[in-house]
C-alpha cells in the first residue's frame, strides 16, 4: 500500500467519531484533506467544523461544509487532525504546514483529538522531522540563537508567512527525550508564538494506517 492509500485508509477511519450534532475541528493537511472529502458525505449531520487553516477553511466551504468560528463555539467535540511524527504516548511534532498555532488553539480547545498518521510517521523519539517554531518577525534572529544554545539548528522556512502573519524556523538537531518540558522552555522564549511539540495536550487517540488496516493507539 502506498503512503497515499494508507492517508486515505485512515481518514476513512476517522469518519466513525463524528457523531450526529457535533461541531468538530479540522486540521490541516494531505491526510486531513482526504478526511474533509469524506466528511463532505456527512456535512448534513454536522453543526459546525472549525478550521484550523485558511486552506482547510477553504476547502471545507468549497465542499459547502458548514464553517464555524471558534469564538462562537462553546466546546469542540472532537479534533481531526494528523501530524509529521507521533510516539507511542502520543506525543506529536505538528506544524510541517504552517499551521502549528491554529492547530494548537482548536486542539486546546477540543474534547477528543484524534490523531490520523499512516505508519511511517511513527517514531520512537520525536526530532527526526525538524521542529517547526512559529516566531513573530522581528524576534527572529534573537529567537533562533537562544534556540542554538539549546542545541538546535534553526532554519528560516524560506517564503513563508503564516497565517497569522508570523515566519517559521524549522529546527534540526533536536532530540526530544522530554517533550513536555522542551514544549515549555521554547513557549517561554520572547517572540516565540507556538512550536509544533504537542505533549501538553497529546491526542486522545492515534490512528494509524498499515497494510495490516488501521491500528489504533490511545
Ligand atoms: C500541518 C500539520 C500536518 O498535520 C502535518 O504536516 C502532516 O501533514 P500531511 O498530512 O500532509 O502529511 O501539522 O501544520
Amino acid at each position: 500500500m502506498t503512503q497515499d492509500e494508507k492517508k486515505r485508509q485512515v481518514a476513512e477511519a476517522a469518519l466513525s467519531y463524528i457523531k450526529p450534532g457535533m461541531t468538530i475541528g479540522v486540521g490541516t493537511g494531505s491526510t486531513v484533506s482526504y478526511f474533509v472529502e469524506c466528511l463532505a458525505r456527512v456535512k448534513h449531520l454536522i453543526d459546525g467544523a472549525v478550521a484550523s487553516s485558511e486552506a482547510t477553511a477553504e476547502r471545507l466551504r468549497r465542499l459547502k461544509i458548514p464553517l464555524v468560528d471558534l469564538n462562537s463555539v462553546h466546546e469542540v467535540a472532537v479534533y481531526i487532525d494528523s501530524s509529521d511524527e507521533a510516539t507511542r504516548h502520543l506525543h506529536l511534532i505538528k506544524g510541517g504546514g504552517g499551521a502549528l498555532t491554529r492547530e494548537k488553539i482548536v486542539a486546546a480547545a477540543s474534547r477528543q483529538f484524534v490523531c490520523i498518521i499512516d505508519d511511517s510517521k511513527l517514531v520512537n523519539v520525536l526530532g527526526r522531522f525538524p521542529l517547526p517554531v512559529e516566531v513573530i518577525p522581528m524576534a527572529r534572529s534573537y529567537v533562533a540563537r537562544e534556540i542554538v544554545k539549546l542545541g538546535g539548528q534553526p532554519i528560516l522556512r524560506n517564503g513563508v508567512t503564516t497565517d497569522n502573519g508570523n515566519l517559521i524556523l524549522d529546527v534540526r538537531n533536536l532530540s526530544i527525550l522530554e517533550p513536555v518540558k522542551l514544549e515549555v522552555t521554547l513557549n517561554n522564549i520572547a517572540g516565540v508564538v507556538a512550536n509544533g511539540i504537542f505533549a501538553r495536550r497529546p491526542a486522545d487517540l492515534l490512528l494509524v494506517g498499515s497494510d495490516d488496516g488501521v491500528r489504533i493507539l490511545t
